[in-house]
């Protein structure tokens, strides 16, 4: 017997749980009704799911090729897959600060699809932000200097501070290989055109966005830290509460997240795989 699919809202803006799909198992039919919910709701949830890695990454491929990241290993057997481990008795360190994912890479992640295997008793949520929101919150006056502008975007201090060192030299759960990469810059539109909704949506974030194109660092700072700090302001966001076996997928295009260090004691495991993404326009 099949299950009735059901949508119900994170929040007031952003993000849905969706029900009644087993994600290893999907007609064409429930998969459509996927793509419609994440464009409607840009992050979300499915509890209660038996997905081995291939199963998460056969899901992950209907929505395009995956990508090996340039600097996080990957799994031996599984290039494309991030064990996301934290043990138990250290700090969160991965995804720790706002950002979307890669928006370092020329053609940044369409979007991101992780699986829960082990989660702490209380805390390691993820918060998220929706950048359509953030954008039609602006006035008239700020959303026009923004259309017009491009940012530059590079991993050079996401992957270089002393926590991203001891990753580069094995000592973590994560690990890192270094790459020339970490220090290219590229550049995007502050404001992006989502190019399945159509909708507008503000594309920088604290993590990888580091200037305004043809302005210094110090220059930029003043206007990018009140747009960090406009994005993800509470009434645009949702906050996802990690069960064991879950999936959580977000749209990159139009969504920042953040992983929240509060769990210290305790073990978490997840596993993420990012979907290629197509150049800002
Ligand atoms: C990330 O993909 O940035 C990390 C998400 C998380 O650990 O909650």
């Amino acid at each position: 017997m099949t299950q009735e699919i059901s949508i119900r809202k994170l929040s007031g803006t952003l993000g849905a749980e969706i029900t009644g799909v087993a994600l290893n198992n999907l007609s064409n039919e429930a998969f459509d009704t996927i793509c419609n919910a994440f464009a409607d709701h840009a992050v979300l949830v499915f509890k209660n799911q038996t997905l081995t890695h291939e199963d998460q990454i056969a899901f992950a491929r209907r929505f395009g090729d995956l990508e090996v990241h340039p600097i996080v290993n990957g799994m031996d057997e599984h290039p494309e897959m991030i064990r996301m481990l934290k043990p138990a008795g250290e700090s969160a360190s991965f995804g720790v600060g706002w950002h979307t994912d890669n928006s370092f890479f020329e053609k940044p992640s369409l979007g991101s699809i992780v699986y829960s295997h082990i989660v702490p008793p209380e805390g390691g949520d993820t918060l998220f932000a929706n950048q359509y929101v953030a954008y039609e919150h602006l006035s008239a006056g700020m959303k026009r200097l923004l259309d017009g502008l491009n940012a530059v975007h590079s991993a050079k201090y996401a992957y270089t501070s002393q926590s991203a060192e001891e990753k580069y030299a094995g000592k973590t759960a994560i690990t890192y290989r270094r790459s020339e990469s970490v220090y290219d810059e590229v550049t995007h539109p502050v404001v992006r055109t989502h190019p399945v909704t159509g909708k507008k949506a503000l594309y920088v974030n604290p993590m990888f966005t580091i200037r305004f194109e043809d302005m210094s660092e110090e220059e930029s700072k003043p206007l990018l830290n009140y747009l960090f700090e406009h994005c993800v302001r509470p009434e645009f966001g949702c906050r996802v509460n990690w069960d064991p076996n879950m999936v959580t997928m977000w749209d990159n295009r139009c969504v920042q997240h953040y992983a929240v260090d509060d769990y210290q004691a305790h073990e978490r495991l997840l596993y993420r795989v990012t979907v290629n993404g197509d150049k800002p326009v």
